[in-house]
């Protein structure tokens, strides 16, 4: 009942705020792909970004995880071109480093599920990522294990995806991938980051979230850059809650593991910053879990078919 009916304001204010920004606002931008067969195919629900003014009515933020990832091979190009295409503002990603010291974006720390390497390098088992350069791990195809109209896809640096992101005027939700394999991560995503334009006043205030299950990470890169909002991955204990705050203004759980009441007690806590502390769920991808996370109050919900969740919480 409640999601309907903040549904329905959203759908008023979206319309009343779309009508106001003129027809630009209602265009899609093109497609771009990551790679030269991707096409616009998989998208379903193309439509515009989230109204501006949903915070006033408590609605949360919908990240797309990995990108548009149910439509798209995951941590590409293509998956963050089709979450904007889709007027997703956010998109999450996975950071982790190549053997030559190359930031690259990739959820796995093999390369054995999203790519061909195992036929381009066959006695290179494992396939780790830390074990591959960045000139080997361009000649992969990480398209074509989703669906092969994706073949030739890469997997991106991080240097190429932050600069698409921000072609694509979106926002990211960075996640620092199995720090424990990458010693020093933290410090170069930061001056990646920062070369690249991420870390003046205006990203850092509404435009880039740094997260990691690494409670460890996520308290260094907020010593290194006290202004970058942190969020932690997990679902600690209420009574351990106190102790994430000194370094995360989030608390990024699994929908399955939190309720209201946990919800609750987050949001009663100030975070580094001096705000309440936030909730970003994760990975909600049908109606009924959309509507469940909403009545627990979470702040922000990621998820593999973002335009799904919105047009279950705002209505379109
Ligand atoms: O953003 C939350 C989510 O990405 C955490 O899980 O395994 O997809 O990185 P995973
Ligand atoms: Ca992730």
């Amino acid at each position: 009942m409640y999601v309907r009916t903040v549904a329905a304001a959203a759908a008023v204010l979206g319309i009343t705020l779309s009508a106001l920004a003129g027809p630009a606002s209602a265009t899609p931008p093109p497609l771009r792909t990551g790679g030269p067969k991707a096409g616009p195919a998989a998208a379903p629900h193309a439509g515009p970004k989230a109204p501006p003014l949903a915070g006033l009515l408590g609605l949360p933020v919908v990240y797309a995880h990995r990108g548009a990832s149910a439509y798209a091979p995951e941590n590409t190009l293509a998956s963050i071109d089709l979450a904007a295409q889709l007027g997703m503002d956010w998109v999450e990603n996975d950071v982790q480093r190549t053997k030559d010291g190359v930031l690259v974006v990739i959820h796995d720390d093999t390369l054995k599920r999203t790519t061909d390497v195992q036929k381009v390098f066959p006695k290179r088992s494992p396939w780790r990522v830390k074990d591959f350069t960045a000139a080997e791990i361009a000649r992969l195809d990480a398209g074509s294990w989703f669906r092969p109209e994706f073949a030739g896809a890469r997997i991106p640096t991080l240097r190429e995806y932050l600069d698409r992101v921000q072609l694509n005027q979106g926002r990211l939700l960075l996640e620092v991938k199995k720090p424990e394999l990458y010693p020093g991560i933290e410090r170069e995503i930061l001056d990646l980051l920062d070369s690249r334009g991420w870390l003046d006043a205006r990203h850092v205030a509404s435009r880039l979230v740094v997260q990691s299950f690494s409670a460890d990470s996520v308290a260094l890169v907020h010593r290194m850059r006290p202004d970058v909002v942190t969020a932690f991955l997990g679902a600690p204990p209420e009574e351990d809650l106190e102790r994430y705050a000194a370094f995360s203004d989030r608390i990024n759980p699994w929908f399955r593991e939190i309720n209201a009441e946990w919800v609750a007690r987050v949001h009663a806590l100030r975070g580094p910053h001096g705000k309440a502390m936030e909730v970003d769920t994760w990975i909600v991808d049908d109606p009924d879990t959309t509507q469940r996370v909403v009545e627990m109050g979470v702040d922000g919900i990621i998820s593999n078919r973002p335009d799904l969740v919105r047009r279950t919480v705002y209505g379109y």
